[in-house]
């Protein structure tokens, strides 16, 4: 039973293994929160935590209650306007103008496991196996017959609350949502810091640290994606935590468009968290009978460090988010033709690859842009989904046959959210390309967006892409989406909704996910946007894998791939090998090391391995059969991060995956820039069974888990004069496999 309540006090206690979130109905009907934390006992009142003083020039509730300071109050699902100045989690414009509203408590329930929302991707309990509860907290506005649902779903194994809210018109006017957060969060001091994860086009989600201040402080999108620039995943941790040790609460959204996680910190040091569809260029009207479902905010807390977090976050998303075929479902090792040929290919040229890739042992195939309309560069045919004759006369259905036929799976490169002015789709339907009526539409890589808030967009798509699904008998979809959305507006909308658009526009695309992805169960999906830049959980619901960035350097891919393993498990992040000198920065990394990088997490090639040199083909090769024998572990074993690049020089990096026995590890090591008469290395291992004896890469030596993660490894300078040096010194990787002994 994860969900205690008290009916006389009217304390509501969610635990789950390790932790505590208390709320309480305090005096007119308002609900206060009380405790997020560590687990604590269960008891009847909590009244001393919900002491207060009274404060100095704070409006009070009322005459009759002064004590009663609505800014001065912990809450859960704050209003604006009656006191609390601080942001508030929803507001409502009503029909005679007022922005005034009095949600109150009414009654709650609970629910058995929990259901999928309609047409959100969700958290779900399909197989109801794992103790999991839904709180529901009903609140009504009698004014106005608007009546608000607080969910919280508690799963209690993986320490995760999820939240959302629903508001439900009953009443005979119109009422416009200016704001609907999904979850507030008011914490009684704001001795933390704020993690956040931020970048931009092939440097995303670099980590970033910052102590808390007084004042509004904030990520978010309004780029209709969840963006490079900021991702919905934060964390807010005290000064001293570490990868291992420490309190953080980890914050993320089951959503891909515009998000806000904003933090505020008032004048008496509490901080407000809220999380959910960013306010601004947001409004949501509810006709009589109308009710609007938020996203789903997934929160979570530990007192063990970020790799605790992340480890719970990730067990999370495997029970309760992603679609069940992939949570332990290996993923094919690929060679993607994008940085092999761009846009420059024929058939020939395309089956070179695939032979080459067979024989090296890789299992699938994937042919990126350019295969379809007459697409020689990115100006042009988006929308147009029909095979390009010049470039495959035969027909895209019997270009994958020949792909089958090596026995590779076969993947596709589509953008199904876009139009280019010079397609067949614009001739016929320029009225589906998102812009204002008489006014300039603004390009973003030479093309532009299709109005998702229609359905008949959403059912041409949809048929297209089915008829090559079909005929291409396709294991994968890589679908992209390669700008954002600007001139907001459909001619779809009425003037009052407007402001509906950005939401509309993802709900359309989810629609189409969830019909292909139903149509399709054995299709696996990959999302990308120019790389990371919809790297969030409203995708992985979906999809279960990302192009983490088009940023493929080893190097840079270092801290990309660091930063976003806070928040996203391995099995997310495409990550592939590609030529040198890198075609984004030029720089020079030897193949062990890009692949070393690569292995953790959904591994792949891409670059031209039909002109590659014998040594280099024979050295993939052994990565290819190396990884496979160690996919399992790379891609679902626990991560624990060790050396952070975001910490010091940054010179170093190194983390390790572990299976769930304890019996394998795999740890590796990079250096960026190798230093002469440098300090000694002692390299401190994680998550092995302490009483545990292993051997390193098969050596004779033995040692225990526990002197190889207190006392750590001696590791010897890297630069050999005596040798022969094959690989860089520089930008370096040094892998550990780590096997018990029997
Ligand atoms: C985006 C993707 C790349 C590639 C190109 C094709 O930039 O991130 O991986 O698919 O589009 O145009």
């Amino acid at each position: 039973m994860p969900i205690h309540i008290d009916e006389t006090n009217q304390v509501f206690h969610i635990q789950t293994d390790h932790t505590s979130y208390v709320f309480k109905v305090l005096e007119h009907g308002v609900l206060g929160q009380v405790y997020y934390g560590k687990q604590i006992h269960v008891r009847a009142d909590y009244a001393n935590l919900l002491k207060r003083e009274w404060k100095n020039t704070t409006p009070s509730y009322s005459l009759e209650d002064p004590g009663f300071q609505l800014d001065a109050i912990k809450q859960e699902y704050a209003a604006t306007g009656t006191g609390d100045f601080r942001r508030p989690a929803y507001q409502v414009t009503q029909e005679n103008g007022s922005r005034i509203t009095d949600l109150k408590y009414d009654h709650y329930e609970v629910v058995q496991g929990k259901q999928r929302l309609a047409d959100l991707p969700s958290s779900f309990d399909d197989d109801a196996q794992d103790d999991v509860e839904t709180l529901i907290i009903h609140l009504t506005d009698a004014a106005i017959q608007l009546d608000l649902e607080l969910q919280y779903t508690v799963f209690p194994h993986q320490d995760v609350i999820v939240r959302s809210a629903n508001f439900k018109n009953h009443g005979v006017a119109g009422v416009t949502l200016d704001a609907a957060l999904s979850a507030q969060l008011d914490l009684p001091d704001s001795r933390y810091d704020m993690v956040q994860f931020s970048g931009t086009w092939s440097q995303e989600r670099h980590l970033i640290r910052t102590p808390l201040r007084s004042g509004l402080q904030a990520i978010d999108s309004v780029r209709a994606t969840s963006s490079p620039q900021q991702n919905p995943f934060m964390m807010l941790a005290r000064p001293t935590t570490t990868d291992d040790a420490g309190e953080v609460f980890g914050f993320n959204l089951i959503y891909s468009g515009n998000f806000l996680d904003q933090i505020e910190v008032d004048q008496w040091s509490t901080s407000r968290i809220l999380v959910g569809i960013n306010p601004t260029d947001f409004a949501w009207h509810l006709d009589p009978d109308e009710s609007f479902q938020t996203p789903e905010a997934v929160l979570s807390y530990t007192d063990a460090g970020f790799n605790q977090l992340s480890q719970q976050m990730a067990d999370f998303y495997a029970a309760h988010l992603v679609n069940s075929k992939y949570v332990k479902q290996e993923r094919p090792i690929l060679v993607n033709n994008w940085e092999a040929t761009y846009f420059d290919f024929d058939d020939e040229k395309l089956l070179k690859i695939a032979k080459k890739a067979k024989s090296l042992g890789i299992e699938m195939f994937v042919l990126d842009d350019g295969w379809f309309g007459h697409r020689d560069d990115d100006h042009t045919s988006l929308g147009d989904w029909f095979v390009d004759p010049t470039k495959l006369p035969n027909g895209i259905g019997a270009f994958a046959d020949q792909v089958h036929d090596l026995d590779l799976k076969f993947g596709l490169w589509f953008e199904p959210e876009m139009i280019s002015i010079d397609s067949k789709l614009y001739e016929t339907h320029p009225e589906w390309l998102i812009h204002v009526p008489e006014r300039r539409a603004t390009p973003g890589r030479n093309q532009y967006v299709l109005d998702y808030t229609r359905q008949e967009v959403v059912d041409y798509i949809y048929d297209l892409m089915s008829t090559v699904i079909d005929d291409t008998k396709l294991d994968y979809i890589k679908w992209d989406m390669n700008r954002y959305i600007t001139e907001m507006y459909s001619t779809n909308l009425a003037a009052n909704r407007q402001l509906e658009m950005a939401h509309r526009y993802i709900l359309g695309v989810y629609q189409l996910y969830d019909r292909l992805t139903k149509a399709y169960p054995d299709v696996l999906f990959e999302s990308c946007a120019s790389g990371g830049g919809r790297f969030d959980l409203g995708m992985m619901y979906y999809a279960p894998q990302a192009w983490t960035s088009d940023d493929t350097d080893a190097v840079e891919r270092m801290k990309i791939q660091f930063g976003t393993s806070y928040g996203y498990p391995q099995a997310m992040m495409g990550a592939h090998v590609s030529a040198v000198p890198n075609e984004q920065n030029g720089r020079m990394t030897s193949l062990e090391t890009r692949a070393n990088v690569a292995f953790y997490g959904a591994f792949g090639y891409e670059l031209d391995i039909s002109q590659m040199p014998d040594d280099e083909a024979a050295e993939v090769k052994e990565q290819v059969a190396f990884y496979k024998q160690h996919r399992a572990l790379y891609q679902f074993g626990k991560l624990y991060r060790i050396d952070s690049p975001f910490e010091g020089d940054g010179n170093v990096m190194s983390w390790i995956v572990v299976d769930d026995q304890q019996n394998h590890a795999i740890a590796t090591r990079y250096q960026i820039l190798n230093h002469i008469n440098a300090p000694y290395i002692r390299f401190y291992l994680r998550g092995l069974d302490p009483n545990k004896q292993y051997r390193i890469n098969g050596g004779e030596a033995t040692y225990y888990g526990d002197e190889l993660m207190n006392a750590g490894l001696f590791m010897d300078k890297i630069f050999d004069e005596a040798a022969e040096v094959k690989a860089l010194a520089d930008y370096s990787s040094r892998r550990l496999l780590i096997d018990v002994v029997e």
